[in-house]
């Protein structure tokens, strides 16, 4: 069960203590334990309207060099998932070697999890501020939202796939030249169990100085 909405700490004041609260031993074990869930595994309820609102307030408390917010979000849920599914079938419709069932799976293209929440990289010219430490900043707001969305109760998967490398897609999508889709973080609720899958033997990627 999702936790209420209300389960979600105000911002914090001034000067109060950067930590958390408390120690947290919950905290660490959403970080060892949080597993990403394939789409197909990601059931209905998405987050409400209100919940995803709150997700992505927290997904913004990113580091964030310049309080640029050089990011936005575009939620596609509900019937939006058949709009931006449709807006997808028309950039490849005509493509050649797609048939009729390749139109079909790409309409279908957002239908594939209850929820999904397009996080664009929105960097801006900054004489301080270098275009790669806004993007990078755009990559912590996708794992800040799938962390969010884990501890409210629910699952999620952060992808890429051909939409965010295909230049006619993004303009379809409403990005700008500028722009590029730093993830589609897809929602849900968790259908069953997340395999765990081979991680990086982070020992072999540990130096010092
Ligand atoms: C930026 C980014 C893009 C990704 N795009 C894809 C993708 O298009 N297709 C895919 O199968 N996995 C993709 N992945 C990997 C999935 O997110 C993968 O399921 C995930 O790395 C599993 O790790 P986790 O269990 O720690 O979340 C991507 C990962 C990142 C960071």
């Amino acid at each position: 069960m999702p936790l209420p909405l209300s389960a979600i700490p105000t911002q914090p004041r001034d000067n109060e203590p950067a930590n958390a609260v408390r120690e947290s031993a919950e905290t660490l074990s959403l970080l060892a334990r949080r597993r990403s869930l394939k789409l197909m595994h990601l059931t209905a309820p998405a987050p409400s309207s209100d919940e995803l609102d709150a997700l992505i307030a927290l997904a913004a408390r990113v580091p964030d060099h310049g309080k640029i917010g050089p990011w936005r979000f575009v939620v596609i849920d509900g019937d939006g998932r058949d709009r931006a599914g449709d807006t997808l079938e028309k950039v490849i419709h005509a493509d050649e070697g797609v048939d009729d069932a390749r139109r079909e799976f790409v309409r279908g293209w957002f239908n594939r999890a209850p929820a999904c929440v397009m996080v664009v990289s929105s960097p801006r010219p900054n004489p301080k501020v270098p275009e790669w430490e806004q993007v990078l900043s755009a990559g912590a707001v996708c794992f800040n939202l799938l962390l969010a969305a884990h501890a409210l109760g629910y699952a999620g998967s952060w992808l890429t796939e051909w939409p965010v490398f295909d230049e006619r897609a993004r303009a379809a999508l409403g990005l700008t030249p500028e722009e590029r889709i730093a993830g589609f973080v897809y929602l849900g609720t968790p259908g069953q169990g997340a395999a765990e899958r081979v991680r990086a033997d982070v020992s072999s990627r540990i130096s010092r100085f």
